[in-house]
């Protein structure tokens, strides 16, 4: 939700700061500042809005003595201004702190402190925290890691999330950095050494991380670090190579992520397959499920938890279990599953997707399954991320890092997963060898016919402009074609900002078709033939109501002519991937409607990419 970063070193202190923070900005960028111990004092330089107004504010008055931090914020507690923008001084002036996550009971906290005589410039939760660290340092009288043991002992009183990086300015050389619930990373460099939310601010300076477990502390200094809990007991951290180059996070010549991360679809879905078919090609594999065949043929009921594009990759994984396995399956909202307390079977498994792995209502569905002690498992894209190290196994989707807020090469390569998964349990179970074989031929294919799908942007984005200037839109399909409906709504609206909603095609007549009108375009997604004539019939439905109609129709369909006012045709595929191949159009349909309406594709208002509140 914010992202944090820190850097001790000889290097511009500064200058690699706001490099790192550009690089986080996708994370929530409400406002952004960074702080250093320049002179023997904090200097704190904060700005509201993008890096770019923080950096245009540096100027050479700026110079940092070899350490500092910063922040990019996504509004929590307190509203979007100056005062609430990060990094927060301590009321003495001796602490200043970055922070991601959320403190529930900082209202007590902060009371506690008005008592003692500190008072507040700002509304948030990280200011009373910025303060309660400095109360127990003043009040601290050990002289031995005095600025590590005042942090452990605030952050006992603390109760919420957090990812914290702290500057002391009695301890110029040192920063405190803490982590619970939300992510953090110690980079370690050539005699210097940075820390971040995520590793994409750092791979340009290094590949050698670690990763903080929730309730590890670590004071880090330019050539060395250690790493404890929070009862003072010294760890010995693991670490770790990351397998990120720095292109992965540059746009490269895409004049947005988003649409950089589309045209890598063929990629990341070979690198989703690559290695995970048996040799015979007749089934799927997947090393990090460590569960034995024996044990796969126990399960019973599968539960899959997530949260936005991802839980529209458990619907269409629920269709393709359900019908290539034949195991009952469940969908659940992750904020809802973790209070509904679900009767679910005892040899259910339970799966999270997540391409962040670090979504808070994601992780806590996790815990909630792991606590009812049920068998948890994740796909996700970010190795080591808290999800992927708290689940019991799981399926790395190697997508390679989604920048963009808008989910694309993430949801397609978790639905390629999600086959694979189907596959794998249907030949556990009554699909025959050569169904199998068929199915992963199709998979094999998929990259190229995706390939074939990506030539055609410019007639998609012709398309898409002729439907620009509309404020409603309605994304209509059957069966698995309804999650992918789903899908293209929330693509649109995410960053076109305008109102669309996903529905069953059939469904329509049950009300929805009082909105139809020549102002609320229908975009029907028809590549199943068994539903073909019936969707046809939607279609018409629809158009006598003068709706504009757009539909994504297989190769070879017959489509009346006058049907529809714009088609985009696709390869045909196995039913079981024509999800993935209908999908494709609608992320380039809702990426040129943006762009036509000179929207921030990859920073839309309100939104952040990893959702680290509940
Ligand atoms: C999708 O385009 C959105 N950015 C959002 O719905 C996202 O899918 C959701 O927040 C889940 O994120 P996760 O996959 O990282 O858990």
């Amino acid at each position: 939700m914010c992202s944090i970063i820190g850097y001790i070193g000889n290097r511009d202190v500064a200058q690699i700061l706001l490099d790192g923070l550009s690089r986080l900005e996708y994370r929530g960028y409400d406002s952004a500042g960074i702080a250093g111990i320049q002179c023997e004092e904090i200097s704190v330089v904060k700005r509201l809005g993008r890096v770019k107004n923080l950096s245009d504010a540096i100027d050479e008055s700026v110079k940092f003595d070899g350490i500092g931090i910063g922040h990019t914020r996504w509004a929590t507690h307190g509203s979007v201004s100056l005062e609430n923008a990060h990094p927060h001084l301590s009321f003495h002036g001796i602490f200043s702190l970055v922070h991601n996550g959320v403190i529930e009971n900082y209202e007590s906290i902060k009371h506690f402190l008005v008592e003692k005589g500190y008072e507040f410039y700002s509304e948030t939760d990280t200011e009373v925290l910025v303060n309660l660290i400095e109360y127990h340092f003043k009040k601290e009288t050990s002289l031995e890691n005095k600025f590590l043991v005042s942090v452990q002992k605030a952050l006992l009183h603390v109760r919420g999330t957090y990812g914290i990086a702290v500057l002391c300015k009695h301890s110029p050389g040192e920063m405190v950095v803490a982590r619970k619930s939300s992510p953090l990373l110690i980079g370690i460099g050539d005699n210097e050494m940075f820390i971040a939310s995520d590793a994409c601010a750092i791979v340009a300076h290094t590949h050698n991380v670690v990763y903080l477990n929730d309730g590890e502390l670590a004071s880090i200094t330019q050539s060395d670090f250690s790493v404890v809990t929070m009862k003072n007991e010294k760890i010995d951290a693991v670490k770790c190579e990351l397998d990120w180059r720095i292109e992965d996070v540059s746009r490269g010549e895409h004049e947005h992520f988003m649409l950089k991360e589309i045209c890598e679809q063929p990629v990341a879905l070979q690198n989703a397959m690559r290695g995970r078919f048996s040799d015979d090609l007749s089934t799927a594999k997947f090393g990090g499920l460590r569960l034995s065949p024996r044990e796969l043929r126990q399960v019973d009921r599968i539960l899959f938890c997530a949260c936005g594009t991802a839980w529209h990759a458990c619907l269409i994984a629920e269709y393709l279990i359900e019908k290539y396995a034949r195991i009952p399956v469940e969908v659940a909202y992750s904020s809802e599953f973790r209070y509904s307390n679900a009767p679910l079977e005892k040899n259910t498994l339970v799966f999270v997707i997540s391409q962040s792995g670090e979504t808070l209502d994601s992780f806590a569905a996790l815990q909630e399954a792991k606590r009812k002690g049920y068998r948890t498992l994740a796909i996700t894209n970010v190795v080591g991320s808290t999800i992927a190290r708290e689940s019991e196994g799981g399926i790395y989707q190697h997508s390679g890092p989604e920048i963009g807020v808008a989910s694309t090469k993430a949801f397609t390569a978790q639905v390629c997963v999600a086959a694979m998964l189907a596959l794998l349990l249907g030949r556990l179970r009554d699909m025959s060898f050569d169904d199998g074989v068929a199915f992963v031929q199709a998979l094999l294919q998929l990259p190229e016919k995706v390939s074939k799908i990506l030539e055609k942007k410019d007639e998609i984005r012709l398309i898409a402009e002729k439907y620009a200037h509309h404020e409603d839109m309605l994304f209509l399909g059957r069966q698995s074609m309804f999650p992918v409906a789903l899908e293209g709504a929330l693509k649109l609206k995410e960053i076109s900002y305008i109102h669309a909603e996903g529905y069953p095609a059939a469904e329509i007549k049950h009300g929805p078709i009082a909105l139809i009108s020549g102002k609320c375009p229908c975009f029907f997604l028809a590549t199943q033939r068994n539903t073909l004539q019936k969707t046809l019939s939607n279609i018409l439905e629809v158009k006598a109501r003068n709706a504009m109609v757009i539909a994504v129709v297989a190769e070879g369909s017959k489509i009346p002519p006058g049907c529809t006012d714009d088609l985009i045709v696709v390869p045909e595929t196995h039913d079981a991937l024509e999800p993935i191949l209908a999908t494709i159009p609608l992320q380039l349909f809702a990426y040129y409607i943006a762009k036509a309406r000179g929207c921030d594709i990859d920073k839309p208002r309100n939104l952040a990419k990893s959702v680290t509140v509940e």
